[in-house]
């Protein structure tokens, strides 16, 4: 099993290039499956999560190939509507090709995804729209089994929560239904919105008709086009707060700050200095760190995706602090290792509690889902002497060349086995 060594404490000082989204490359993957022509993606990042993605389509029939910096996917032959649990179990956006199988060939046969270290993930708001299109499923032995008998039929229909999972799945499902769907109540995270610039440029007719609602008319035609998905905004505020629990001084490059207004607005009040360029954000950090009282929301709120990461940012202030996670159950696995390190966060419900003026100390920590995994990252960062975190699985998951990105910037990490 993979390790990650990592001595503190110092400052990060210098540039960081930002990736390609996973939670955009996800979905638009998923919607290839709508299309016989040939797919041409770009800049998808290098992560665990998009190998797995790529592996279901191909279980599914795609064909795909790398050259150069384009993923190469040709679903001509793609025929099987069956993704099976090995694969869904490891990756809940595994769900996502339900929509398109659906839309393409009226039936699919996909493993539920089950739970996961942040909450139980359950796929009811997903099923219940489907259904509001023409769908009918049972679960037998923890497979979906759904069918759309007389073809998917567009409706109006209002999700029961917000919840980007289920708004990707229905916004591709909704492209090749038989007629208009208008989706209210949608989830409108970014990478919601580079999933409908993709479906766009494919051929499929949507329009965002107000604030959280889309109008969706059912097409029969797609191109062949070439894509490529947006910087991953969740990677670069983790290095952003990385820069200002270390005081650094970094250039987080390739990304649009206007997509990340909340954080940079949060990260402002917290003491950084902060400059916007066009498409890029320079930072540095302060000794002086503010408390403050944060709530996950969905977007254009702060990101649950940051909680654990503002987390660790937040025990370094002059003061306590409050954070709120408001959308999973089960999302502060981080805590009980960052008070190994010295923390004092205490857990109240979905409420954490951070006494400020943490002196990090290095120990032996374990990863438990991405974002917790580069919380203790972070903390290590700040802690001096040597830390090592354990089962950075969960980090290839999501973060591409990490530990390149941080040295290349000063930080002392290395992957040990
Ligand atoms: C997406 O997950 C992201 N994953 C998550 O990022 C992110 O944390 C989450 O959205 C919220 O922003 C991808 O995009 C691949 P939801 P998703 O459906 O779609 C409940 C990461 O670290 N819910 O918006 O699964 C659900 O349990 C990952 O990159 C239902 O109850 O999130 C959760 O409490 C982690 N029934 C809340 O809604 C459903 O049918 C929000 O979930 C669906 C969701």
């Amino acid at each position: 099993m993979q390790k990650l060594e990592v001595r503190g404490a110092n400052r990060l000082r210098g540039q960081i290039k930002i990736s390609g989204s996973k939670n955009a490359s996800l979905p638009i993957l998923a919607a290839t499956l709508l299309t016989d022509k040939k797919v041409y993606l770009k800049n998808l990042p290098k992560v665990k999560d998009i190998e797995t993605m790529i592996k279901l389509l191909e279980s599914l029939g795609s064909k795909i190939q790398f050259e150069k910096k384009n993923l190469i996917i040709d679903n001509f032959k793609q025929n099987k509507k069956f993704a099976s649990y090995s694969l869904v179990k490891t990756m809940r956006a595994g769900i996502l090709v339900l929509g398109p199988l659906l839309a393409k060939f009226g039936n699919a046969k996909i493993s539920l995804p089950g739970g996961c270290a942040i909450g139980t993930r359950p796929v009811d708001v997903h099923l219940k729209a489907l259904s509001k299109l023409g769908v009918k499923y049972k679960i037998i032995q923890g497979y979906i089994h759904a069918t759309a008998p007389t073809g998917l039929k567009g409706c109006t229909l209002s999700f029961s929560k917000i919840s980007v999972g289920a708004t990707e799945n229905l916004i591709i499902a909704a492209t090749l239904a038989e007629g208009t769907t208008i989706l209210k109540n949608c989830a409108i995270e970014p990478e919601i919105k580079d999933l409908v610039n993709f479906l766009k440029k494919l051929g499929c007719n949507l329009k965002w008709i107000a604030k959280r609602s889309i109008k969706i008319i059912g097409v029969n035609k797609t191109n062949i086009i070439s894509y490529s998905v947006m910087f991953d905004r969740i990677e670069a505020g983790t290095y952003l707060i990385a820069a200002a629990i270390t005081e650094g001084n970094l250039k987080i490059k390739n990304i649009i700050p206007n997509i990340m207004k909340t954080e940079i607005n949060i990260l402002k009040k917290i003491g950084a200095k902060i400059n916007l360029k066009k498409n890029e954000i320079h930072i540095e950090g302060r000794k002086k760190i503010k408390n403050m009282k944060i709530k996950t929301a969905p977007y254009p709120g702060f990101p649950t995706d940051l909680q654990a990461q503002i987390s660790v940012l937040l025990c370094k202030a002059n003061r306590n602090s409050l954070i709120i996670e408001d959308i999973f159950e089960n999302r502060f696995m981080h805590v009980s290792e960052l008070n190994r390190m010295g923390a004092n966060i205490s857990i109240n419900g979905n409420k954490a509690f951070i006494m400020g003026n943490t002196k990090f100390a290095a120990a032996e920590l374990m990863a438990t889902d991405l974002r917790a995994s580069v919380s203790l990252i972070l903390a290590a960062l700040n802690a001096k002497g040597k830390s090592v975190i354990n089962r950075i699985y969960h980090l290839d998951r999501g973060y591409e060349n990490l530990e390149k990105k941080l040295k290349k910037v000063g930080a002392k990490i290395r992957r040990v086995n």
